[in-house]
């Protein structure tokens, strides 16, 4: 029976979809896996039993993903699963932006006693006038679930849209509208956009890329959209621009001094994803990752492992190598199993930068003392055995 610790909510058709071979625990330090949504896990240590943790969301900067790789613990993220919640909160955005709904409707709702309410909301009603999207640009940063997702939206809407993705996919590009036209240069997004909008995770590379270099190339009266992380922005900028009129509406999903401060700020409290359909999906797609890891030793969606995936299991066991990307190391577990006495069925091997995994499907089992020669060998850092599970 594995254990799962769930930090933050998980809806409970993800924690029911795990199976009958798990259980929830209370207890971090009995736990197999973690499902967490949005809390920090940076400070935390992890117990040696803790063998994944997946984050039920895209984003994983709240996760130690380069600690968690070192201590063999395998860290999921769910890509896509919560991305049609977002894209409908950014269309949301861009429509508030264009248009004061809210003030209209506070206007309304401050004359809601009065009995001629309707004659002075005919008259009330230029205050409240805006612009609409057709026919207006749109620059998508980032095309991966999301980003593509809101480009075509923009296409619905009648927008022109620019796309910036360096590493877009090939399943992404596909997905996209053929109208949405691939740029190389960012620089397109700042001169020629009237809605910009970002779809990236945040790292070394894209903190800050809404830099105040960026914001000032851009043109006047644009709307910036961030439904993705507050770090991608320089906020300071940000906010002066705001001031200064240059930037006319600054659309965010992450509430701090700085953006509750902001002159024509709009601020949501991280509500991308929250609807019940993403945090189904995510919860789901979570469990299945756990549950194929845990079961099979599989790996699909992890952000700090490669993609591994030699189906179930039909052999009486499997072994699992965490090891550094370095020359030997294969060489090493192979001998050690054969040196047990048992044929290698079939084994991959994946890398991710400095890390690698190997699974083997093995004709018999192995014990403790191959584990431990194992985990003798310079650059390993977990050695897992998986015995079959009865149906
Ligand atoms: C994500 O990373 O998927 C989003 O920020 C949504 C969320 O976690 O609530």
């Amino acid at each position: 029976m594995y254990r799962v610790h769930c930090i933050n909510n998980i809806a409970k058709v993800g924690t029911d979809a795990l199976g009958r071979h798990f259980s929830l625990t209370d207890e971090a330090a009995q736990a197999d896996a973690i499902m967490v949504r949005s809390a920090n896990l940076h400070e935390m240590s992890f117990s040696n039993k803790l063998l994944t943790i997946a984050r039920a969301g895209a984003g994983v900067n709240n996760i130690p993903l380069e600690r968690c790789a070192e201590e063999g613990i395998v860290v999921f993220n769910t890509p896509g699963a919560n991305a049609n919640g977002v894209k409908e909160l950014v269309i949301a955005g861009m429509l508030l932006a264009a248009r004061d709904i809210r003030g209209g409707i506070e206007w309304v709702s401050r004359h809601s006693d009065d009995p001629q309410v309707g004659v002075l909301a005919e008259k009330a009603k230029n205050r409240f006038s805006g612009t609409e999207l057709a026919g207006k640009t749109l620059g998508v940063i980032g095309l991966g679930a999301i980003g593509a997702m809101v480009a075509n939206a923009g296409r619905s809407l009648g927008m022109h849209v620019l796309g910036y993705d360096p590493y877009l996919s090939v399943k992404y590009a596909w997905s996209l509208d053929r109208h949405v036209r691939h740029i190389n240069d960012i620089k397109e997004i700042w001169a020629n956009a009237d809605y910009i909008t970002i779809h990236v995770p945040a790292t070394k590379e894209t903190r800050g890329i809404i830099s105040r270099k960026a914001i000032a190339a851009m043109k006047d009266d644009v709307v910036v959209l961030n439904y993705a992380r507050d770090v991608l922005v320089d906020e300071q900028a940000m906010a002066e621009a705001l001031q200064v009129g240059h930037v006319a509406h600054y659309m965010t999903d992450f509430a701090n001094t700085y953006t509750t401060q902001m002159t024509n700020a709009t601020v949501t409290p991280h509500l991308g994803a929250s609807t019940k359909e993403a945090e189904d999906n995510c919860a789901i797609m979570a469990a299945n990752e756990i549950r194929d890891y845990l079961e099979n030793g599989n790996i699909t969606n992890s952000v700090n492992y490669g993609m591994v995936d030699l189906g179930p299991m039909s052999t009486p066991m499997r072994l699992a190598v965490f090891h550094k990307n370095i020359p030997g190391v294969i060489g090493q577990i192979t001998s050690a199993v054969s040196d047990a006495g048992v044929n290698i069925e079939n084994m991959t091997d994946k890398s991710m930068g400095d890390n690698a995994y190997s699974l083997l499907d093995l004709a018999g089992m192995v014990g403790q003392e191959t584990v431990d020669k194992l985990m003798n060998v310079e650059g390993i850092y977990r050695v897992r055995t998986i015995e079959r599970q009865r149906a």
